[in-house]
Order: structure tokens, then sequence, then C-alpha cells
């Protein structure tokens, strides 16, 4: 199948890596992955349904696609994704759609390349899977800076938040075998990349079963270790926790290897606990703050970022001020701030109107933007004067001679470049600062993180084996 395939990624990191996927089953079939839409023979473009405003960007771009239809005969176009679960025949109606192939479908791409290209036929392949996970697929990282990559460690959702569309487009959660995913890690390390992200919508209730020993299992935490002792020289992040979920044997395992970046993604939503039940999110603002404590108290300079959701069905004032309140106890690091979309479909859709008016949306989304601007801008503060391990990820916008990459806590940073290439590793004394960026000199260049970590591994495994002994079993091994 030697066709030209150009794709389009919408949405969130999961889609990225999603893209990728696709991209590696189209290749296998002899197909070429290229960056110039006007030469392509088949365009596909991945979906978010997340936000309605999502969906409308995707369906402008339709528009586009429709012109290259024009311009040149047999251009075939494939919606992937969240939009092609949500529509599916639905979107067949557009003139300019010719197959919708959802999140579990992706292994089908080639078939249904080759049936539309011969029938000249529309379809669509939209069926839920309960075990797909691409386990095996070496996604190729197309639009990949060659530094920093994203593992996907499951699929699906199984929490219902009531907002949510996720679990209807990406269906019943599953967790991939821990053997691939580390085995990804280490092809990324063999190609030069320093950088991982493990990604799931849950990665806390990540939890394989060995299928051949259902007594065998890996938890989140366990899966952690087994990627930072695979590749004690990557940087590993993971995306996204959630606060129901998150257990202190992740902090535990975070604090203890050097190269677990202490950063947590930990969406809070609304800071008032009616909220936070309406959403079905089962935690209370009390509980969420008590997680932030423990975050803190285990791993001190754990960086702390969340999404917000202004104007969810019955919001009140009162209900507003206290997301204000929470988000100034927790004083975030950085937030992602939307205003509500209702969903079709969703519990929240069939059951609360959506009666907070768009007027007050905005205004309360901006006020809540104001405050995290402030916050994010004092958090930065805090750091001038201080000196970061930096992933060198590439030149800076506006100037070659400066460079960019991100702190452990995954704060933006931008810096002479000083002779350092993106994959070094360089410590920066960071001088001034806005809201969005630090900004710093290079004062050590190009150490990898092992020469750098203070403890070796065998020292790193000692110190875990003992905080096992004293936080899980204290009284066995307790002398009389
Ligand atoms: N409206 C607004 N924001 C939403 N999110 C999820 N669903 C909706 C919705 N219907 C936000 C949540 C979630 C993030 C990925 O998107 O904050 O954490
Ligand atoms: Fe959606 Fe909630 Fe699942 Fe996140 S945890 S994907 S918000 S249902």
């Amino acid at each position: 199948m030697n066709l030209k395939i150009y794709i389009e990624t919408y949405g969130c990191q999961m889609n990225v890596n999603d893209s990728e996927v696709a991209a590696s089953i189209l290749t296998k079939v002899g197909c070429t992955i290229i960056e110039d839409i006007s030469s392509a023979d088949v365009i596909l473009v991945n979906t978010c349904s997340v936000r309605d405003n999502a969906e409308k960007r995707v369906l402008g771009r339709l528009d586009l696609f429709r012109l290259e239809k024009k311009k040149r005969s047999g251009v075939i176009v494939g919606v992937l994704g969240c939009m092609a679960q949500r529509l599916k025949e639905q979107l067949l109606k557009n003139n300019t759609v010719d197959f919708t192939i959802g999140p579990d479908s992706y292994r089908s791409l080639p078939a249904v390349i080759a049936y539309v290209r011969e029938k000249g036929d529309k379809i669509t392949e939209t069926n839920l899977s309960a075990n797909e996970t691409y386990a095996e697929i070496e996604p190729i990282r197309t639009d990949s800076n060659g530094v920093s990559a994203f593992i996907s460690i499951m699929r699906g959702c199984n929490n219902i938040c009531s907002y949510c569309i996720v679990p209807f487009t990406r269906g019943r959660e599953r967790s991939r075998d821990p053997k691939t995913i580390v085995a990804e890690a280490e092809q990324l390390v063999s190609k030069g990349y320093k950088e991982v992200t493990l990604l799931g919508q849950n990665v806390d209730s990540y939890n394989w079963t060995d299928p051949d020993n259902p007594t065998r299992t890996v938890n989140f935490s366990q899966l952690l270790e087994l990627v930072a002792l695979a590749c004690p020289n990557m940087r590993i992040r993971f995306q996204t926790s959630h606060p129901k979920d998150m257990r202190k044997g992740v902090l535990y395992t975070m604090a203890m290897y050097p190269n677990i970046c202490p950063h947590i993604h930990l969406p809070v939503q609304s800071g008032s606990s009616k909220m936070l039940q309406k959403m079905n999110r089962k935690y209370t603002r009390e509980d969420y703050l008590e997680k932030i404590k423990t975050i803190k108290e285990i791993i001190p300079d754990c960086a702390i970022t969340t999404d917000i959701i202004a104007g969810f069905c019955s919001e009140t004032e009162e209900d507003h001020l206290q997301t204000l309140s929470l988000m100034k106890d927790v004083r975030f690091d950085g937030a992602f701030m939307f205003q509500y979309s209702q969903r079709p479909n969703t519990f929240a859709a069939k059951n609360y109107p959506d009666d907070v008016t768009e007027e007050i949306k905005t205004k309360r989304l901006n006020q809540i933007i104001e405050l995290q601007n402030a916050l994010s801008l004092a958090s930065n503060q805090k750091c001038i004067g201080q000196t970061y391990q930096v992933l060198v990820e590439g030149p800076s916008k506006r100037s070659d001679k400066q460079m960019t990459g991100r702190t452990p806590q995954n704060k933006f940073c931008v810096f002479d470049a000083k002779g350092s290439k993106p994959g070094d590793l360089v410590y920066v004394k960071i001088l001034t600062c806005s809201s969005a960026t630090l900004m710093g000199e290079i004062v050590e260049h190009h150490k990898t993180l092992i020469e750098k970590a203070e403890d070796s591994i065998e020292d790193i495994r000692k110190k875990i084996r003992k905080k096992i002994t004293n936080t899980i079993a204290p009284q066995k091994n307790k002398k009389k």
C-alpha cells in the first residue's frame, strides 16, 4: 500500500500518541507519513470531543480538506478518534468525510483505506474493545523533538464523571502489559530520548493482571519503579492522576527515584464539595486538600498543577468563590481552565440543566484565569536565585542563540544556549521570570542524571527496602 498519509491531531496527549500508533500501523503496510497536505493521498484528522469548541475547530478544518479534494481527485479523508466514535455515521453525511474510525479500531486503518479507495464507498469502524491496548505497536514519533516522548500505559476510563464524554468515546479502562511498556521505554533510550511521559486518563488506577497467572499483578507505583529502574538516565513523568485514587505508594516511589520528576497533574475541577459530588468526582474539597498536604510532606519540592471547570450545572457564586479559595490554599503551579461545555448523552446532559449563563461562565472563568496567572507568577518568582536541572528541548522561538527546556517540576525555561543542544541536561540558575516562563543562565553543563544523582541506584534500592519495611510492615521487623 504505497500511499502518502497526512495526519493532523487535535486534543490531548493521548491523541498525539494515538496518531503515532496509527502512523506506525500505516507505515508497516508501506505508506509514507508526510507533513505537506498538498501531496497527500489520504488526509487523517484525529479528533477530540471533550468540549464543543474542540469539535467546532475540526469541523472548520474539514472545509479546508474539501478544497484539497477538489484540487486533486482520489484524495480521501478519514476522521479518527473521539469525534468519530461519538458521531459515527453521522459524520459521513459531511461530503468531505470518507470514513470514521474510533480509538480502538486503528488496526483496521489499512483495510478501511483500501475499501474506500476500491469501492468508492463510505465506511465507519467504531467498535469499542475490552482489551485493545496496541501493546506491541511501536509508535512512530512523527511530531517529536527527539528528546521527549509519550507512552500510553492504559486506555479508556471507568470513572464516569458526570460532565465527561471520554468514557463514552474511549470505552472501558484497560491496562497495558508492563513488559511492553518497559520495552518501549528502553527502545526510546536506545534512540536517544531523554524523557518519557506515561499516559492514561487515570494512571492511579493502572492495574495489570498477568493473563497466565492472575495472582500476579502490577499497580501504578510498581510500574513507575520498573520504568525508573530500567531507564535510570531517562526522566520520567506521568499524567493524569486522580485525587480519589492517588496512593502514598506512588508518592514514595517518586521521592525515591531521582529520575521521576516531582510534578503531579491532579485535576480538582471545583473547590466546592457540592459541585464535586454533582460531578461524581468521589472526593470532597477536604479530601483534596488532605492529598495536597500529603504530597507536600513526602515530596516537598513537588509542583502541582490542575484542571478547573467554571460554571458547571447549578454552580452558585458561593461555589465559585470556594474554587477561588481552594486555588489560593493550594497555590497551584499551573492550571488548565475551562468553561463547562455540555456534552451529549453524559449523565449531566441527561439529568442537570446547563443553567449557568454563558456570560457568568465567562466571567467566572476569567476570574479563575486571573487568579491562576498571579499564582503561577508567585510560584515562578520563588525559583529566582535557585538552580534547576533543565532538559534542553530546542531553540527558543525568538532567537536561536537561546535554548528552551523544562525543569523537573515541568516549568518552561529559556536561557542562552552556550553550546548546549537538544537532549543535554544542563543546570540553569534562574534570574527572572514571567507567569509562564523562567529565564536564567547555564551554570553547569551536560551531566547525565546518574552522574548528578546523589545516590547510586543500589543505594536507592536499599533506601526503598528500608522505607517499605518501615512503612508497610513495621511491627513484623521490630526487635522485641
Ligand atoms: N466541559 C468543560 N471541561 C471539560 N473537561 C472534561 N469535560 C469537560 C466539559 N464537558 C475538562 C476537565 C478535564 C479536562 C481534560 O477537560 O477539566 O480534566
Ligand atoms: Fe473524564 Fe473523569 Fe475519566 Fe477524566 S477521570 S477522563 S474527567 S471521566
